[in-house]
Parts: C-alpha cells; sequence; structure tokens
C-alpha cells in the first residue's frame, strides 16, 4: 500500500480563506493534512510563518508544504532561505507539475489574491499527484544542492 504522505498548510491574514478552502479539499483525500496556523501561536507576518513551516518540512516532520500569502511570492523567499528545503510560486497547473517534476520542490506557494479557489484547488492536485522525473533534472537540482554546501564553481563565472 502506498505511504500517506503528510503535508502541512499555513498562511498569512492575507489568505486565511484560501487556506481553509485548500485544508477543506485536502482533509479527505490520500494524504494526511495539518494545518499548522502559527498565527495562533502569535506569528503574524509571512516570514515567521513561512519560515516555521519550511523547518518543518527540513526536519522531515512532513513531507510537503503549502504556504499561501497574498501573491505568494514572500512565503517562496522565505522557505527557500532554509537549506535543502525548495519552493516555488504557481498560479496555473503546468508549473504545478513542474515544480515536482523539474525542481523536486517540496513546498508549493501561492498568492491568495492572484487566483480563485476552484484553480488552487486544481494546482494542489497536480501538485500532489507529480513526483521527481530525475533524469536530465537531476544535475541541475544537484548544482542547487552544491550551492547550498559551497561546493558550486560554474566555469563560466
Ligand atoms: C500582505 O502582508 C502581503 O505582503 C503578503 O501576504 C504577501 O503577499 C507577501 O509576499
Amino acid at each position: 500500500m502506498k505511504k500517506r504522505i503528510k503535508v502541512a498548510i499555513d498562511c498569512d491574514d492575507a489568505a486565511t480563506d484560501l487556506k481553509g478552502i485548500i485544508f477543506e479539499h485536502l482533509k479527505n483525500s490520500s494524504v494526511d493534512i495539518t494545518d499548522l496556523s502559527f498565527s495562533a501561536k502569535g506569528a503574524a507576518l509571512y516570514p515567521e510563518i513561512g519560515y516555521n513551516l519550511a523547518l518543518k518540512i527540513q526536519a522531515g516532520e512532513y513531507d510537503r508544504g503549502i504556504l499561501i500569502c497574498g501573491t505568494g511570492l514572500g512565503m517562496a523567499i522565505i522557505a527557500n532561505k532554509v537549506e535543502g528545503v525548495y519552493a516555488g510560486v504557481c498560479h496555473d497547473v503546468y508549473s504545478a507539475e513542474r515544480l515536482r517534476k523539474s525542481n523536486n520542490a517540496q513546498i508549493l506557494t501561492m498568492g491568495a489574491r492572484v487566483i480563485g479557489s476552484e484553480l488552487a484547488k486544481m494546482i494542489v492536485d497536480a501538485w500532489l499527484r507529480s513526483e521527481f522525473s530525475g533524469g536530465r533534472s537531476q544535475p541541475k537540482v544537484d548544482q542547487i544542492k552544491a550551492l547550498e554546501k559551497g561546493s558550486f564553481h560554474p566555469e563560466a563565472l
């Protein structure tokens, strides 16, 4: 039997409604969804909320994460600051698939002020059913990991 993946979700105050819709959408799906609701602990700003979730991905507490703010941009920027954690903003289904297949990103971010809830659900579903392809994408993600380890020295630079 396929392992149920553990997915964490969180948002800032710009995205409370959309987060609720995505949480409900995933509640009875094939994944285990947890709403971290970090803002309930006094965290209000997207950097602290996004960082909290990204650290949990880094620690292996969750396999994947969904972060929603007004644009998805701030959440992606902060999540990508955590070593070994990769996030991308997606507002279309093709990018959502590629974010897994090409980029092997564990975190999907979206902007509640950018897309509607039906498209957001389709994006989440496409991202969740996609896996990293390896192959020609492998050396590319390896270069990003090398940069984190201080061993990325492209000849052309
Ligand atoms: C509002 O705080 C807005 O800046 C935030 O939700 C997000 O869009 C940032 O990238």
